[in-house]
């Protein structure tokens, strides 16, 4: 006899659905049978989409020769990985620590990392940005305002760089925070392509200015690459499609392929942690690091990273010709295979769940950018290996839903 009342804790709105238990590429199949393709790579982290055989191959592979090794000792993948990262990182990034599980325990290292180099507290972020889940991460994301278990912010906040956010405003706001905060400045971070912020792509210019603000007061520049590293931008990482270098880069979702692993790159000048300070049990672990070299090789030896660009462009137009009939349809954002489809939601709030939900009636799974209560923005995020016909899929089912409800 069951002792408790089983309740799933319910982490979003999809929750209730029928769980998946099967897929290959883009596409997943749920306990009745019904299929869907993944327009947003399940947690907008699967970028070679599910069970990809040569990914398969090295995890089968790995598993059968060690389950687990501590950090005294390391394991082979991993120093591999270590390697490979450092190999393929931006020039600078020749420090590794991939010690940790999740992106937010990625950013956890940073920030300490920039506290202990600089010996200050304070990091600057951006409002509506996404550093994840910890207590010290959402006390630098810009989203969570009214948490109540945080309690002494050590961060300040410049605006979302949307639209309208030009250059002299990002000026004024850094004047501003040198002048109120300037003697206790720990380090910068943004996401390079704000995505949980409504899909917020700043232009090269905004990114060499926050590059040229830490050089000239000596903060590490923290790129939180967790949602933009591995190919949706058609680059391994944004910091090569913007041509801008950080000092700290930290990485997550694709990073494992599938499996818990999240990494820290680091320029050697940053490198201040010791042994022991930033090492999470499960971090490292072979079976991921294994995954994770597979899917590298993927990247670096196909022609999958410069299909990338035509298909985002693809999209883009498609949506945007969409647009044109559908006066619910703002603005369409993004770069790569990283969009956004901003609605006007003037009229209904609840416009994105509304069409999300039609969406994955028709078997096509998206998911929307959490800016705030009346979030309008939905993200398309596939699998970067998506096919035309998948994509054709799934315009033409946002079509059919655009002229049959609105
Ligand atoms: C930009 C960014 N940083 C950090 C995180 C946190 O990663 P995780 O959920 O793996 O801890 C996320 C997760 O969505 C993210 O999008």
């Amino acid at each position: 006899m069951l002792k408790n009342n089983i309740k799933h804790t319910t982490i979003n709105t999809t929750a209730n659905n029928p769980p998946l238990v099967s897929g290959k590429g883009c596409m997943v199949t749920d306990i009745n049978g019904k299929k869907y393709i993944d327009g947003c790579s399940q947690t907008l982290n699967l970028a070679l989409g599910q069970c990809n055989e040569i990914i398969n191959k090295a995890v089968i592979g790995q598993l059968n020769k060690i389950t687990f090794t501590s950090s005294r000792f390391s394991n082979k993948p991993a120093n591999d990985l270590a390697e490979k990262l450092i190999k393929i990182a931006p020039e600078g990034l020749n420090r590794v620590n991939l010690k940790m599980t999740s992106g937010s325990l990625a950013n956890e290292g940073a920030i300490k990392a920039a506290r202990k180099f600089t010996g200050k507290n304070i990091i600057i972020s951006v409002n509506n940005s996404h550093h994840g889940q910890t207590i010290g991460t959402m006390e630098i994301s810009g989203k969570h305002w009214n948490i109540p278990y945080i309690k002494n912010r050590k961060a300040v906040f410049l605006s979302t760089p949307v639209n309208e956010y030009i250059e002299n405003n990002l000026n004024k706001e850094l004047e501003k925070i040198i002048k109120e905060h300037g003697s206790d400045l720990a380090g910068f971070i943004i996401e390079p392509i704000m995505v949980d912020a409504g899909v917020v792509a700043p232009s090269q210019k905004y990114h060499l200015e926050i590059r040229h603000f830490c050089d000239i007061h000596n903060i590490p520049l923290i790129y939180d690459e967790i949602q933009t590293a591995f190919g949706w931008l058609g680059s391994i990482f944004a910091s090569d499609f913007y041509g801008v270098v950080p000092d700290i880069m930290t990485l997550g979702k694709a990073l494992g392929a599938g499996f818990p692993l999240s990494a820290i790159l680091l320029n050697e000048k940053y490198d201040v942690l010791n042994y022991g300070e930033h090492e999470i049990t499960y971090g490292a672990h072979p079976v991921s690091c294994a995954a994770s070299m597979a899917m590298i090789d993927i990247l670096e030896n196909t022609n999958i990273l410069s299909e990338v660009k035509e298909k985002g462009i693809y999209i883009k137009e498609q949506l945007l010709s969409l647009a044109k009939n559908y006066e619910l349809i703002k603005n369409i954002t993004g770069e790569g295979l990283i969009i956004g489809i901003e609605l006007d939601s003037s009229d209904n709030p609840k416009i994105a769940d509304t069409i999300i939900s039609k969406m994955l009636e028709l078997g096509v799974i998206l998911r929307k950018s959490k800016v705030g209560a009346n979030s309008h923005v939905i993200q398309f995020k596939p699998p970067i290996i998506i096919s035309y016909s998948e994509i054709n899929e799934i315009l033409n089912k946002l079509k059919y839903v655009l002229k049959i409800f609105y």
